[in-house]
């Protein structure tokens, strides 16, 4: 009989802005199912987050904040390790490493987000390697399965490449990670224009509803989403953009089948369906805040000091061997 490995799943979130309901549909959510079945290891990647100029107290804020948000959705610190890449030093080491070892410029200059958030001269030289730490995140702990929403998919695709050329050039020190994206929730589209993605670094915040955005904000941002042209509540993707991406929140947070909710609004207008989702998403709100204020920071800390501890001799076990392969 053989004796087969625990799988590990590995992801993260950078502590930054408003984490929106995007981020919890596109990929928080799936974390929670897979904690249940595998070793999963879920990371606030603070060193992500000084790509761009953040103010100190406020990093130091939302750096907890994120830890809280896991928690809050269902993260379960006895079954998963939640910690701060900051904590561990094997992060930035492997990512050198990397840098030097096998990512090239070639494979940087293709990466589309840093093409779509970096036209400027100013931009960090960090964040044009921002994806090579991603690569070592996901690495270090020989991760199997990186749950993420479908804009990380070329991040993820770089994460292989990398590992499989180490692997060929210098001898075999990592596993190689396989994304993984939920079909539905994969790419939530802003309120306010329905072509682009929810993000935390929108023009506006009538883009996105934030996980900590009081109720009755997020209930006034429902009512004045854009919506198509005609009044069917229809999931049609190509003509109607809008009504599609609020019938995928609805469905995700209500958990009703779209073709359920199409039944229920046939005949009725915009202004029914807008007035249910909203008391939906303003109940998922409530219920969701009121467990984030529950959890104190005092608690996220020892989880951290408790995680940190455990998952440094995993990072340390991968960095020797890659070290050693190297003759370093
Ligand atoms: P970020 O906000 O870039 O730190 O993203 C955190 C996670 O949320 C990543 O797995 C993203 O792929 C996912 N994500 C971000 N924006 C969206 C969106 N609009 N729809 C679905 N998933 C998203
Ligand atoms: N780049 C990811 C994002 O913006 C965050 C991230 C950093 C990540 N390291 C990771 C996600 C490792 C998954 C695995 O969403």
């Amino acid at each position: 009989m053989s004796i087969s490995k625990q799988l590990t799943v590995f992801s993260g979130v950078q502590p930054t802005g408003n984490f929106h309901l995007g981020n919890y549909l596109g990929a928080l959510t799936q974390w929670l199912d897979l904690q249940h079945k595998y070793h999963s290891i879920f990371c606030v990647v603070d060193y992500h987050a000084i790509t761009v100029p953040q103010n100190a107290a406020n990093l130091k804020r939302q750096v907890l904040d994120i830890a809280k948000i896991y928690l809050a959705a269902g993260i379960n610190p006895r079954r998963a390790l939640i910690f701060r890449q900051s904590d561990i030093a094997e992060h930035t080491e492997l990512a050198w490493i990397l840098n030097c070892a096998v990512a090239r410029m070639s494979d940087l200059n293709k990466m589309t987000q840093f093409k779509d958030k970096a036209g400027s001269k100013n931009a960090s030289v960090g964040l044009f390697d921002y994806p090579v730490l991603m690569a070592a995140d996901i690495l270090l702990y020989q991760t199997d399965i990186v749950p993420v929403g479908e804009d990380q998919l070329q991040h993820v695709e770089l994460a292989r490449d990398l590992a499989k050329r180490f692997n060929q050039q210098f001898g075999h020190a990592f596993t190689i990670p396989e994304a993984k994206i939920n079909k539905e929730g994969a790419r939530i589209m802003g309120l306010d224009d329905p072509t682009k993605k929810m993000s935390k670094s929108a023009a506006s915040p009538a883009n996105y509803i934030a996980l900590l955005d009081k109720p009755e904000t997020a209930v006034k941002k429902i009512k004045r989403a854009v919506t198509d042209s005609g009044s069917d509540i229809k999931y049609d993707v190509k003509n109607k953009p809008a009504i599609s991406n609020l019938l995928t929140i609805y469905s995700l947070l209500a958990n009703k089948s779209i073709k359920e909710l199409e039944r229920k609004y046939t005949g009725k207008g915009y202004g029914d369906f807008k007035n249910d989702l909203a008391e939906v998403v303003s109940k998922f709100l409530t219920d969701f805040q009121i467990k984030f204020h529950n959890i104190s920071d005092r608690q996220v800390a020892k989880i951290f000091s408790q995680s940190a501890k455990k998952l440094r001799p995993i990072a340390r076990t991968t960095l020797n061997k890659v070290k050693t392969n190297l003759g370093l």
